[in-house]
């Protein structure tokens, strides 16, 4: 019996003759005709009014705080339970990260411990829709509004998830994707910056071209470019575009197939959970999510590190995810201290993701499920 991998990136058969057709086009640096595709793409499919790939959701997360103008002393208020890019990008610019807890059903950030971590000093608000489910955006923005805060959406797991019926992605003045190959869709590496608010499409073109109006010149808008602002190289090669384009336009296949392995889960997995104070994902009515991920609670770090083994002894790779930023070692230097973020403290110990890929096929998929019901809390 093979084993089991937790990912394995999908191709869907076009990639290769997209990025033959790039190399034929004599164009493989970035912004040649698979870019604009991809640019136009984003921005029908999402209704956004401008969406630009960057070479990963990391820098797109870069290029916001430069957008912001995040200075030293601002504070940007973010997730623990996330992955360090969300917090890392607000701190190259002397930001300093104020950790909000999680919700304990979506694991989202709990959007009703806001109003005690705003400040004056509070610039910003990056909520990270976790597996691709929405987090309270209704509250999230009004509080953001009323406080004159812009809020950054990190959708790293969310494309073409929705919150009461709007896209995820889509509320943020700005918004990020990632692309890499742990993605839904993905190109390898890659992400995009999507703006919501037209007032940073010119300059974030600027930020993405080394700070310079080289994507004016090129639309014939300046006679020469320049240099013109701070800036530096986030967009892809067109050869990960091309690729990235027939990812794109399988958005609907990749879906349904990702939605139908995420209920084959909770279908086998519901009734072994219950019995056994077993956690599975909270899908909230209002929110349709992504199908990014297949996650489980366990009752206790020591019930969930024996599933890990006992699985691995079945060929079955099985991961956890974040440890909580405001204990990491960073995190520690910045003042995080035990106790801070108590339900992230506590899920991140107890959470097991399963191997969750568009080519899991249904026997291997039964072999996981059979494999975590046969486990003995
Ligand atoms: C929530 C979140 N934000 C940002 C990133 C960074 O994405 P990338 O690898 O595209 O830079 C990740 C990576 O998995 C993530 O989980």
């Amino acid at each position: 019996m093979l084993n089991i991998p937790f990912n394995k990136p999908h191709l869907t058969g076009q990639e290769h003759a997209n990025m033959a057709e790039a190399v034929a086009n004599g164009h493989i640096s970035g912004d040649g005709s698979f870019t604009r595709r991809c640019h136009l793409f984003l921005e029908q499919h999402l209704g956004v009014p401008r969406a630009l790939l960057t070479t990963s959701c990391t820098h797109a997360l870069e290029m916001a705080a430069i957008l912001l103008d995040i200075q030293p002393g601002d504070e940007v208020i973010v997730p623990s339970f996330t992955f360090v890019s969300t917090v890392n990008a607000f701190i190259l610019r002397g930001a300093r990260p104020v950790f909000c807890d999680s919700r304990p059903d979506t694991l989202n950030m709990d959007e009703k411990l806001l109003p005690g971590l705003i400040t004056q000093k509070t610039r910003a608000i990056v909520p990270v829709h976790y597996g691709g489910v929405g987090c309270e955006m209704d509250v999230i923005i009004s509080l953001a509004e009323a406080n004159d805060i812009t809020v950054v959406e990190d959708n790293a797991h969310g494309f073409s998830g929705k919150y009461r019926g709007k896209l995820l992605g889509t509320f943020g003045a700005l918004a990020t994707q990632s692309f890499h190959e742990t993605k839904n869709l993905h190109c390898g590496e890659g992400g995009a910056l999507l703006i919501n608010d037209p007032s940073y499409i010119e300059r974030a073109e600027i930020i993405r071209e080394k700070g310079t109006n080289r994507s004016r010149f090129f639309r014939g808008q300046v006679d020469k470019y320049t240099w013109v602002d701070i800036g530096s190289s986030y967009l892809p090669s067109d050869l990960l575009a091309a690729f990235l384009l027939a990812q794109l336009e399988s958005l609907e296949t990749i879906q349904a197939k990702r939605k139908s392995l995420w209920e084959l889960y909770r279908q086998g997995l519901t009734v072994w959970a219950n019995d056994n104070g077993v956690g599975l994902p909270v899908v909230p009515a209002k929110c349709e999510q992504a199908f990014h991920m297949f996650y489980i609670l366990l009752p206790s770090l020591e019930s969930r590190q024996r599933l890990i083994a006992h699985l691995n002894e079945r060929g079955i790779l099985s991961v956890f995810h974040y440890l909580p930023l405001h204990l990491s070692e960073m995190g520690l230097r910045m003042g995080g201290k035990k106790g801070d973020c108590p339900v992230t403290e506590d899920v991140s110990d107890r959470l097991l993701r399963l191997p969750f890929y568009n080519d899991l096929g249904p026997d291997d998929q039964n072999r996981v499920i059979d494999a975590v019901t046969s486990f003995i809390l």
